[in-house]
């Protein structure tokens, strides 16, 4: 399995941020693990075209549908047109602001396998959820009813971000990582059979070139989704750099 380093630019970027993706590329020609960026949909086209080979792009939401008269959505396919080869489905801040279920994040998951994207499937719980002892069963119920059953090691990754740990600084302990990543393995697994194996778990939330490295060592943490510390290619490529020594 080739582990995965994406970046998550959430609502931030214009064309003066490009300048980050060319000094990545620059820094990270022929890396040994998979480098995704994932930019507001205005910049997906032209980020496509400058990331060249080393880097993959995706989109941070797409449509259950195909086409059609749903106003501001975009459709996988549009995604796979402006160069995407992943798409980030179930973010919790689109569970949040957006209300999506996770019967419309299964849906989103099969739009994107049917147009031949990589869906990155974010699961986490709330600080009250945690604080409740509830973690392990809101993410198994999280990932049993957010991912298809289409879904194997080649079409889906899944992200484990928990709420209170986004944008916060604030990180779970590494022991409360791998107790989450080990549960979801095997879950996966046992719903999925041996190609789940090879399915990424990435862990997001306040992932930093700081604690980058004890997160890597972390068994069954396959790469990061880091948001803010994306943004910026020094922090992102030193994250990039922390995966590839694991
Ligand atoms: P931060 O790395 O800014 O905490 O964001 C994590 C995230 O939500 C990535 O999708």
């Amino acid at each position: 399995m080739r582990k995965l380093a994406a970046g998550n630019w959430k609502m931030n970027g214009t064309a003066a941020e490009l300048a980050e993706v060319d000094a990545l590329v620059a820094s990270h020609g022929a890396p040994s693990v998979d480098i995704l960026l994932c930019p507001p949909a205005t910049l997906l086209s032209r980020m496509s075209d400058r990331a060249g080979d080393a880097i993959a792009t995706g989109g941070q939401d797409c449509h259950a549908n195909v086409s059609g008269a749903h106003t501001g959505d975009i459709a996988a396919d549009m995604l796979v047109d402006a160069g995407a080869g992943y798409v980030i489905l179930g973010h919790s801040e689109r569970r949040t602001d957006h209300g999506e279920t996770d019967a419309i994040v299964a849906a989103k998951s099969t739009a994107a396998y049917n147009a031949g994207l990589i869906a990155v499937i974010c699961v986490g719980e709330t600080e009250g959820q945690r604080d409740a002892g509830d973690t392990l069963n809101v993410i198994a119920a999280q990932l049993a009813n957010s991912v298809p059953d289409a879904a194997n090691g080649a079409n889906t990754v899944i992200a484990y971000e928990p709420v209170w740990a986004i944008g916060t600084g604030r990180v779970p302990t590494l022991e409360q990582i791998a107790e989450v990543h080990d549960k979801m393995r095997a879950d996966l697994v046992a719903r999925f059979g041996e190609t789940a194996k090879d399915m990424r778990l990435l862990y997001g939330g306040s992932v930093k070139p700081s604690n980058a490295d004890e997160i890597f060592a972390i068994d069954n943490v396959d790469g990061a989704l880091v948001g803010g510390a994306s943004l910026k290619a020094s922090d992102f490529s030193a994250i990039i750099t922390a995966l590839e020594n694991a």
